[in-house]
């Protein structure tokens, strides 16, 4: 599949995040409105790839909420037609195998694109169960609103606290965080800011 085919469904999925953005009642969320609302259509090519977490948003789907249930169906919807990413390798170490067996992440606005923002980052992140985000941190800002099942997080250092889909959480600059994903799938909606929004995150 060739990028000419992928752009009308990522502009879909982009208007999709952007409403979704928008309309977000959580003051965390109101700090990304102004960035997000000024994402323009500047597009760059991107490539349909496949990994396993985007067959876990099947199962997915049976876990999200009223709110978040519209955003999540749409990915759910295009799964097999996306860039499918990981930000990390075997050869890395910074993640263990179970991380990269099961987890996979789908960039719709960003620095690198497919719609391009020097200011904000928005996709959607997707973990299998069962699975350790090791604690790291980066320079930018950071939102996870959950759109299906959950997870236990921890945020500079506290102990690890439930979240589920609805629920939102905000990283500043910095802060340590991790996450742990329990016995379903899970899936999230993040953004970032103020910072590189491609920084190779630091860990431990
Ligand atoms: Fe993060």
């Amino acid at each position: 599949m060739t990028a000419k085919v992928l752009q009308p469904t990522y502009a879909i999925l982009r208007k999709a995040i952007m409403d979704f953005v928008a309309e977000h009642p959580n003051t965390a969320m109101e700090r990304f409105k102004t960035n997000v609302a000024q994402v323009g259509t500047q597009w760059r090519d991107a490539t349909q790839v496949h990994l396993a977490a985007a067959e876990f948003l099947d199962q997915a789907m049976k876990t999200t909420m009223p709110e978040t249930h519209a955003l999540a169906a749409v990915f759910h919807k295009y799964r097999n037609e996306l860039n499918w990413e990981q930000s990390y390798t075997m050869d890395d170490k910074l993640v263990g195998q179970d991380m990269l067996n099961g987890y996979g992440f789908v960039e719709v606005i960003g620095k690198n694109g497919p719609f391009v923002s020097r200011s904000v980052r928005c996709g959607i992140g997707v973990w299998g169960s069962d699975i350790n985000y090791p604690v790291h941190n980066h320079m930018a800002e950071e939102v996870y609103v959950p759109l299906a099942g959950n997870a236990d997080f921890t945020l500079d250092g506290s102990p690890y606290r439930t979240r589920s889909a609805g629920d939102i959480i905000h990283v500043p600059s910095n802060q340590r965080h991790g996450f742990r994903t329990t016995s379903s799938p899970f899936v999230v909606f993040y953004g970032w800011q103020a910072g590189d929004l491609r920084q190779k995150s630091t860990f431990g």
